[in-house]
């Protein structure tokens, strides 16, 4: 196949570029560097079945030859980046998703997009199913990024079912894993970031909130799956078993990292926590079901996987 990865210098996107790589396919990569780094992609230059386009994807999208696929991951992911970049946010999940959709249809190539757990908002049900409609505010500071996902996912069911193209929607829950960003403000970058640099780590709130965090090698076996089935509603993907509190995952890091630094609790007055969903789990009886898939990494040991990435990083 010939594929197109938007978002491809990000951390996932890059990961999945070596996967299709690694499978015998030619990969297009494209991403406007906006979140992204190609550090995650140098390994990449010079491989023949490799080429890259800088380009935002909200703006027209040329790529000449034929396509089979694309996967549309581009997206600023992390709160830090969407409450910096809220207009770009809105934009890419919406005319960026309608650019892709439309690249795809004129290709006829199947389309894959990221859509995210976050559509479920703060959710009132846990696990989450994906037949539960969400709980979302569409108002606030979160809203650029809830509502994009939600509204790309309506596009993308509407080029289905209109245009009879062929879709894929996955709902990716909580993911980490080698190449994100040391700032970029997520839990487990954070976290270890402060465990490795003797600082204390930071917890919103008292941290009673859950997550449940899944290993980006789990999540890509999962796309990889998703991609070559035959199923157009979407489809969660990540790790129920891992729900733990936040102020749970940072004592995991510390003792982890073999770290001294104590736990704290602050309270951010900026936005970063209005919103934020106090649970989150997966309920994967979907994946399990359609793909044959579940997780298989446990968080120790992808935890211990990150924190040596990140300090060979430092
Ligand atoms: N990591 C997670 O836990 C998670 C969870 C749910 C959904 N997702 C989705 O997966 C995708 C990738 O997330 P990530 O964690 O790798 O984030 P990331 O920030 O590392 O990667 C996103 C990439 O998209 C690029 N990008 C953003 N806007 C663009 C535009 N307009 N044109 C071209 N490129 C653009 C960025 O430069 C970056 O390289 C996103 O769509 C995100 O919403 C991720």
């Amino acid at each position: 196949m010939r594929i197109l990865i938007t978002g491809a210098a990000g951390f996932l996107g890059s990961h999945l570029c070596d996967r299709f790589i690694g499978e015998g396919h030619t990969v297009v990569g494209m991403d406007n560097l906006i979140t992204g780094s190609m550090d995650n992609i140098a390994h990449l230059f010079g491989h023949d079945r490799f080429s890259f386009i800088k380009h935002n994807v909200s703006q027209y999208i040329y790529v000449p030859g034929p396509l089979d696929a694309v996967l549309h991951f581009a997206s600023p992911a992390s709160p830090i980046d969407y409450l910096e970049h809220p207009i770009p946010t809105l934009k890419v999940g919406s005319l960026g998703t309608h650019n892709t959709l439309g690249l795809a249809k004129q290709k006829g190539a199947r389309y894959l997009l990221a859509s995210t757990s976050e559509v479920y908002g703060d959710p009132q049900v846990n696990p989450q199913p994906e037949s539960y409609w969400g709980h979302v505010n569409p108002i606030g500071p979160r809203g650029v990024y809830d509502e994009a996902k939600r509204f790309s996912e309506a596009m993308t069911m509407a080029y289905h079912r209109y245009h009879g193209l062929e879709t894929r929607i996955v709902r990716i829950f909580n993911t980490y894993g080698p190449r994100m960003r040391l700032n970029d403000g997520r839990a487990v970058p954070n976290f270890i970031y402060q465990a490795l640099t003797g600082q204390p780590i930071t917890v919103y709130g008292r941290g009673a909130q859950t997550r449940s965090f899944q290993y980006y090698s789990d999540l890509i076996e999962g796309l990889y799956r998703l991609l070559h089935s035959d199923e157009s509603l979407p489809v969660n993907i990540g790790n129920p078993d891992t729900e733990m509190t936040v102020m749970e995952l940072a004592e995991m890091v510390v003792e982890l990292a073999g770290s001294q630094s104590p736990v704290i609790c602050i309270e951010p007055t900026d936005d970063r926590i209005v919103d934020d969903p106090q649970v989150r789990r997966p309920d994967i009886t979907r994946a399990r079901e359609i793909l044959g898939w579940e997780p298989r990494v446990p968080v120790a040991d992808g935890l211990r996987e990150t924190i040596e990435y990140f300090r060979n990083r430092l």
